[in-house]
């Protein structure tokens, strides 16, 4: 099947990609000339498993092409508008200009029985808003909203082998038209459905409402789990023995139970933001509060962090060397969007402290965004001279290192597991006063 992908960022190029593994042809059409060279030239534009083994199999297949051309959509039976809503400066709400104008966009080109399909994450409604702009420019297409899952870091497998599907269609009961539109999308997908994936067909806001609900939901358990860490650091207490008893019960499960530093990244902040505002235009904000507190337990685990090596150094962290083991937002990332790691290197360093930043693979990232913290290439050179060292992005390579190795190259053994991810026992048997948030 032809079909279109506007917007290839993290979630327009990987599903490119991955629909032309499918045996589609695709083409991606994004707006920033510098982002479409990359990928044309099977280049990811940012770190991403998986992702150029991909890009330089399907683009050499001739089924994957990318362009800046709009015009180059016209032909495709269905369209993925994949562009960005991120928060808007100074407010909660979303920005949906780029989702408006990529759907503009594609209304000339619109002919009967074409599909227009968002995976952008929206606030409810703007799906209904939309679905009516296609209706006038062609009264034969129609709009589907079919939210994306898709983890930074597994995105590839997210996206072929995703662990269900949703189809938010108006009216799909009445009308011949949205049934056909859902079987067309079925046959995007044929490989996932026949693999047994649930697909649950519904309407257009439940569809909307089903992605920010997963995302609040992720983001509570995070929060619900350091609020606990909180707890546990009053009473002496281990918050990971208590993630790893309450996660044995099936009905809570252990995942998204890691106390540390908390979340952040480019979907889970903005996120709760935006529905917060939403539900406040709806007249319900009262139903959302708790995520006022989520975000409040959330931003507290940044300045706890901060605390801890202040007291970690006996009072002030003023002039004090500090080794920070990770930028990225999460590992198997160059995220550095509202990353927990960036923010307490940087509140350390706005504090008077000198701190070096190292991270396997956001280096650049993070010097563009934070160009006055210092960065050091290895953790050997984050870490020589240090008087404390902090894991704040669990990096397979930080959980493996050596304790004993490490404590020669370090004026002081001093370590904050930011993340929970390192064992107290090994590194206190190796010499390293051992603190984390939420264990004694
Ligand atoms: C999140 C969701 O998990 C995806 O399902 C969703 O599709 C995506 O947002 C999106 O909306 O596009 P992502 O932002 O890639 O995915 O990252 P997560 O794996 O959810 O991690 C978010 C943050 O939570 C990270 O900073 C991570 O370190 C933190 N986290 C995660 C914890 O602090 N503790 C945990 O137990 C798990």
């Amino acid at each position: 099947m032809r079909i279109s992908v506007i917007g290839c960022g993290y979630l327009g190029a990987v599903h490119a990609a991955c629909l032309a593994r499918l045996g589609h042809e695709v083409v991606g059409v994004d707006v920033v000339p510098e982002q479409v060279t990359a990928l044309a030239g099977g280049l990811a534009p940012f770190h991403e498993p998986g992702l150029e083994g991909l890009l330089g199999e399907t683009l050499g297949s001739g089924r994957l092409t990318f362009t800046t051309d709009p015009a180059s959509s016209a032909g495709a039976r269905v369209h993925f508008v994949c562009v960005g809503t991120p928060q808007r400066r100074g407010e909660y709400a979303a920005d949906l200009s780029a989702v408006r104008s990529a759907v503009e966009g594609i209304l000339p080109l619109l002919t009967p029985g074409d599909l227009v399909v968002g995976k952008s994450t929206v606030p409810v409604g703007t799906a209904e808003m939309l679905s009516e702009r296609v209706r006038e420019a062609q009264p034969e297409a129609e709009l589907v909203w079919n939210p994306e899952f898709l983890r930074e870091g597994h995105a590839v497998a997210d996206t072929l082998s995703p662990d269900r599907l949703v189809y938010g269609v108006a009216d799909v009961e009445g009308r011949e038209q949205a049934q056909a539109a859902v079987k067309l999308l079925d046959e995007v997908y044929a490989e996932a459905i026949a693999a047994g994936t649930p697909r649950i067909v519904t309407d257009l806001a439940t569809a909307q409402l089903v992605k920010v609900a997963a995302n609040s939901f992720l983001a509570t358990k995070i929060s619900f789990i350091n609020a606990m860490a909180e707890l546990c650091e009053a009473t002496g207490a281990d918050v990971v023995a208590l993630a790893d008893a309450i996660g044995h019960d099936a009905r809570i499960g252990r995942r998204f139970l890691n106390a540390g530093v908390g979340f952040g990244g480019g979907c889970l902040p903005k996120d709760i933001r935006a529905f917060m505002a939403r539900a406040g235009e709806l007249g319900v904000d009262q139903a959302l509060t708790f995520l006022r507190e989520v975000d409040s337990i959330n931003m507290r685990r940044r300045v706890r962090m901060v605390d801890l090596a202040r007291e970690v150094c006996g009072g002030s962290i003023v002039g004090r060397r500090i080794a920070v083991l990770g930028a990225a937002f999460k590992p198997d990332s160059d995220d550095i969007r509202d990353s927990p790691a960036l923010n307490v290197a940087a509140q350390m360093q706005l504090q008077g402290a000198q701190v070096r930043v190292t991270d396997p693979k956001a280096l650049d990232n993070a010097r563009k965004r934070w160009p006055d913290l210092a960065f050091a290439e290895t953790v050997a050179d984050a870490v020589a001279d240090a008087e404390v060292v902090m894991v704040l992005t669990e990096w397979p390579e930080y959980v493996g290192l050596d304790p004993v190795a490490l404590r020669e190259q370090v004026a002081t053994p001093r370590l904050i597991d930011g993340r929970n991810c390192l064992d107290p026992v090994t590194w206190r048997a190796a010499g390293w006063t051992y603190r984390a948030l939420g264990r004694p």
